[in-house]
């Protein structure tokens, strides 16, 4: 059946169309995924409110949708109502030496990050090129090339759906962490971004401490600009098949699909000790960084490429990247079925050989 030509049957309610059986799979970078039983767009906070009562009201399971770039729908698709969040809008306000952007949820993440270049704000010039949208960041804590948006986020505005309130959430109170917040742990599913509020720092320097970055700018005699880290970030990301370009199979993912697992320092000698010296010539470390508490943090796509799981591995739809190898890509018509199933082997793999678990990091919708 092609979901799309069913998805005619609509409720009208004041301002919203609630559309049926609509096809999920091109609402995300994966291109994967059934559809959703119920599907709506709010372009406002009434709006959500509206989603959030169809919801409550009809006995619906609600599902947030931003840009769609760490998702994975299931191939049954969603029964409940998916609500796709489309609130625009950005509000810049001087305090102290900062400025202050309040941007809706549904604006493009990387357009906002262009627009704070342009407006010469340093803080997320690093996150250049990331897609889906600013609802998004705050709730994986969006982070790469050495810097992460709980460092400028001021705070988050959400509709808190216990007490069915807007309320204003202080980055303290936000629980950030490595990929985390407490939206996507202790109060998973509590929340709906609607707003988020973030302090740049006109006429600051560019961060330059990833070493991918650092190499970029090598031999250079002077600082580069926010303009030129966010470029060089982009196409750092080209490389890696880690930038949006449509068509390009190895755009069809959903980012990395694995965390780099935080792990105790005895786990990391342990690896060490299991390497064979033909692949740990002197001088070759296996690659870490630190995570502090005794800690460290290792590169799940290092771990892939020792346990067998390298670019370019699986014959079939779902496989790995061929420019990244933390990327499972869909290569054209790939199920979610077959992507789990990938995920599932490469994650045994990973853990007989190194006896690291590895998580998913992407949503998986179901
Ligand atoms: N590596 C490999 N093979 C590869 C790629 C990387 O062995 O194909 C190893 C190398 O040792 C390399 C190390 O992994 O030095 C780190 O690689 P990279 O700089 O590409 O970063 P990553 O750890 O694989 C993380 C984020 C990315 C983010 C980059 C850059 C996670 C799960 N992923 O990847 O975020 O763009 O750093 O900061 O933390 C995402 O979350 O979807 C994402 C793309």
């Amino acid at each position: 059946m092609d979901i799309g030509d069913e998805a005619q049957s609509l409720v009208l309610s004041n301002s919203m169309e609630f559309l049926e059986n609509v096809a999920l799979a091109p609402y995300t970078t994966f291109k994967i995924g059934g559809p959703a039983r119920w599907f709506a767009e709010a372009a406002s906070e009434a709006e959500v409110l509206e989603g959030v009562e169809f919801a409550r009201e009809r006995g619906l399971q609600l599902f947030v949708l931003g840009g769609g770039s760490n998702l994975l729908v299931s191939d049954e698709g969603f029964g409940g109502l998916v609500l796709r969040l489309g609130l625009l809008g950005i509000k810049r306000r001087f305090e102290e030496d900062c400025l202050h952007f309040e941007v809706g949820a549904g604006e493009g993440w990387d357009e906002f990050v262009s627009l704070a270049v342009a407006e010469d704000c340093a803080g997320i010039e690093c996150l250049a090129g990331i897609p889906g949208t600013v609802g998004g960041t705050p709730v994986q804590n969006v982070g790469a090339y050495g810097q992460e948006v709980a460092e400028t986020v001021v705070g988050v505005r959400a509709l808190d759906l216990r007490s069915r309130e807007f309320v204003w959430m202080p980055v303290e109170e936000c629980g950030f962490a490595y990929r985390q917040s407490l939206f996507n742990t202790t109060e998973r599913g509590r929340y709906v971004v609607t707003q988020v509020e973030y302090s740049l720092t006109p006429g600051g320097a560019a961060t330059l401490t990833y070493a991918d970055l650092k190499k970029h700018f090598e031999g250079w005699d002077r600082v580069p600009s926010l303009r030129e880290v966010a470029g060089a970030v982009r196409e750092i990301r080209r490389t890696k098949g880690m930038f949006l370009v449509e068509g390009d199979p190895d755009c069809r993912s959903a980012g990395s699909f694995f965390k780099n697992p935080v792990v105790d320092l005895g786990v990391l000698a342990a690896i060490e000790a299991s390497m064979p010296e033909a692949s740990m010539p002197a001088g070759v470390a296996v690659p870490r960084y630190p995570a502090g508490d005794g800690k460290v943090k290792l590169a799940a796509a290092w771990l892939l490429e020792q346990a067998g799981f390298g670019k370019g591995f699986g014959k079939g739809r779902a496989g790995i990247s061929s420019r990244h190898t933390l990327a499972l890509v869909n290569r054209g018509g790939a199920t979610a079925g077959e992507i789990l199933e990938l995920s599932g082997r490469i994650v045994a793999g990973v853990e007989t050989r190194f006896g690291v678990r590895l998580e998913r990091e992407p949503v998986l919708l179901q």
